[in-house]
């Protein structure tokens, strides 16, 4: 079996599941066991696979196929220009969520050592690309899943941020030891009526996307809480789902009648990121 094959096949296959650009995952799935990059893949389009190879080709084509997101496969997801290792007992990192990221830098930059938190952590992917753009910051980064915060260690290990990443279990804002400069929250927010029952994301850890009834269950807890978390002229940013920031920001007005509110769309023009800045 030569590469171009191979991938025809897989394709196909893939095809035949209606799992999206089935071309492009095929490659993805080929390159990761003949650990080529994409060019060299391409230069060797005519070399023949090893039938060893080609069996775990399929082994991971079928697995796409019942819905594993491709992540989950391949064990990492590059998030913010780096990479993280990821499986089911943590979301994927989405790209939209680097706005969170971006915003949190940008408020970071008036602070010589800024303390941040990033409530609902996850696989850490936020806390530690804030830890590393920051250099003099420390990062409490918490999640109230005991197996997300076991990946979340594996990532400040690879990424060498132990010391400046603080995990810590419990609930959102409950177990922070003291007020920080900034929060940044991806928090659940799908409402329990759309929790998919099928596709990649309904693989991904239930307590991660489950906002409850409306979706934004612990968004508005994270808001009541976040008055005492955060010292003065300190900074709120939540990323939200779509047609979520209007009631959001209404919220956040009624908390904090004196503080700047300001919605941040992402690419797609969807208001993203909701920012909170005290007086
Ligand atoms: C949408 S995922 C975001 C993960 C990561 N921050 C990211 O952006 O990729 C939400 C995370 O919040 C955590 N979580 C859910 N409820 C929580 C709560 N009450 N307190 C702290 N973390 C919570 C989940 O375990 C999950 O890791």
């Amino acid at each position: 079996m030569i590469i171009r094959q191979a991938l025809v096949n897989g394709r196909r296959m893939l095809e035949e599941y209606e799992i999206e650009d089935a071309p492009l995952e095929a490659e993805i799935l080929l390159r990761d066991v003949l650990k080529k990059t994409r060019a060299e893949l391409h230069l060797e389009f005519d070399s023949e696979l090893s039938p060893h190879q080609y069996a775990a080709f399929r082994q991971l084509i079928r697995r796409r196929c019942r819905d594993e997101p491709t992540a989950y496969i391949l064990g990492r997801r590059e998030f913010y220009g780096r990479d993280f290792l990821v499986d089911n007992r943590v979301l994927v990192p989405r790209p939209e969520t680097e706005l969170l990221v971006e915003k949190a830098i940008e408020f970071a930059r008036d602070y010589e050592a800024p303390l941040l938190a990033d409530v609902g952590t996850g696989c850490g992917a936020v806390a530690i690309v804030l830890a590393l753009e920051l250099s003099e910051s420390t990062v409490y980064a918490t999640d109230v899943s005991a197996d997300a915060l076991t990946v979340a260690r594996k990532n400040c290990r690879k990424h060498g941020v132990e010391l400046s990443v603080r995990l810590l279990k419990g609930s959102l804002l409950d177990v922070l030891p003291e007020p920080v400069d900034i929060i940044t929250a991806n928090l659940p927010y799908v409402r329990k009526a759309d929790l998919p029952q099928t596709g990649p994301v309904s693989t991904e850890p239930r307590l991660a996307i489950d906002g409850g009834f409306d979706g934004l269950e612990q968004i508005r807890q994270l808001c009541r809480q976040a008055g005492n978390k955060l010292n003065p002229h300190g900074h709120l940013l939540l990323e939200v789902g779509q047609g979520q920031a209007e009631a959001v920001t209404i919220l956040l007005r009624g908390l904090f009648p004196m503080a700047q509110i300001q919605m941040v769309p992402d690419l797609s023009g969807i208001d993203r990121v909701i920012s909170l800045s005290l007086p």
